[in-house]
């Protein structure tokens, strides 16, 4: 099933293999896409991926998440954009641009006044924030729907919201980072309201076709954080607030239980979130695309199969190998070469993420 065609709302894919949202760092100081991004994209795309969703763009100013990310945040933004995803059109690919906002995850030395649902302390190079007014929250709803309106001028295919990893919308969602007693706080209902708004106007900005999907952190794998049955509860009603799919992925990066699980290997720890998605698929008739520790043809094959989800989402093996969904589909590869170690960050002084782990090694040798 892996190679045969799906859609995402009116949006037709060659495949069932997703491009997981990675932040290239590839941009320079306002956000503009360095050609090495352009390059990057170029690639997966030759590489016969379905949809490329890209790393996650800031919305707004003050919410750049760190150095080197692409925004999405002013017009001036849309040309660098177009490149991006002409490059990937004239490969014969698609791609989403994954909208954002850092919230209380930004760095304090990019963001002069970082703001969050409520009020938190933490230590550089993290922010401490304050609380969002109630007219804050009102700019930003419109800033996501703006960034989205750029994305589909600018000729993306879709629009991904960043609801997960506890960046602003995840921020919300959890009662952890949500301690607001008025309507944006409290209640499942009014934790739910700043994410329903932003859909209702992404909406209102691209139109009832243009597919808008979202990265949903269905868990924050915390005791006093978002809970399973409140990320189910969310998932069942993501098709009547406006959407067309769901990623599914969960943990808040702040609290170290990351969505990031290192040591992977085909047969080993594959598929993380599996059991997440079984949940999801049961309560939504949406597409479910299932990132996580996906490495080897026959794990993606029994997920798809089985119906847990119906399209297979990877980062790492495709920063490490480009080329793998093709390496795959030729059968020259029956898993990816990741190994999951982590070293995919730029190191002091460079630009941009790469693979630094065995994998190159071995993919090197086995062609
Ligand atoms: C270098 C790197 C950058 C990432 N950037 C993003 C991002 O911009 N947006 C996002 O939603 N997830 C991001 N992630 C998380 C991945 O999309 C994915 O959820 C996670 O890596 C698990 O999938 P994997 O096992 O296939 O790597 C990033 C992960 C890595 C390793």
């Amino acid at each position: 099933m892996l190679f045969d065609g799906t859609q995402i709302g009116t949006l037709e894919l060659k495949n069932r293999i997703v491009r997981s949202a990675t932040a290239e760092m590839m941009a320079d100081d306002i956000g503009v896409p360095l050609p090495q991004l352009i390059d990057t994209y170029r690639e997966l795309a030759r590489g016969g991926v379905g949809l490329i969703i890209t790393g996650h763009m800031f919305v707004h100013p003050s919410g750049k998440a760190h150095p080197s990310m692409t925004g999405i945040c002013s017009d001036d933004h849309i040309l660098g954009l177009k490149r991006l995803a002409d490059a990937v059109h004239a490969e014969g690919g698609a791609i989403a641009a994954q909208i954002n906002h850092g919230g209380r995850q930004v760095r304090g030395s990019l963001v002069d006044d970082p703001i969050a649902p409520s009020a938190h302390e933490a230590p550089p190079p993290r922010a401490s924030a304050r609380e969002m007014t109630m007219d804050e929250i009102e700019i930003l709803i419109d800033a996501y729907a703006q960034a989205s309106r750029r994305a589909k001028e600018a000729g993306f295919d879709a629009v991904q919201i960043h609801a997960a990893h506890g960046y602003l919308v995840s921020q919300f969602l959890s009662p952890i980072a949500n301690g607001r007693f008025d309507g944006w706080g409290g209640t499942f209902e009014k934790r739910t309201r700043f994410f329903r708004r932003i859909i209702a106007a992404v909406r209102e900005q691209v139109g009832c076709d243009f597919p808008v999907f979202a990265k949903l952190g269905i868990r924050d794998e915390s005791e006093d954080g978002l809970s399973l049955d409140d990320g189910v509860a969310i998932v069942s009603e993501l098709r009547d607030w406006g959407l067309d799919a769901v990623e599914i992925s969960g943990g808040l990066a702040e609290t170290g239980t990351f969505n990031i699980v290192g040591d992977i290997g085909p047969g080993e720890n594959e598929a993380t979130f599996r059991p997440w998605a079984q949940a999801a698929s049961k309560a939504t008739e949406l597409p479910i695309i299932l990132v996580g520790g996906m490495r080897s043809l026959d794990v993606m094959e029994d997920v798809l199969q089985s119906g847990d989800a119906q399209l297979i989402s990877m980062c790492r093996p495709l920063i490490c190998e480009p080329d793998l969904p093709r390496r795959l589909q030729q059968g020259i590869q029956t898993a990816a070469s990741c190994v999951s170690k982590n070293r995919c960050w730029p190191g002091k002084g460079e630009i941009g993420i790469s693979c630094k782990c065995s994998g190159v090694i071995r993919k090197a040798t086995s062609s």
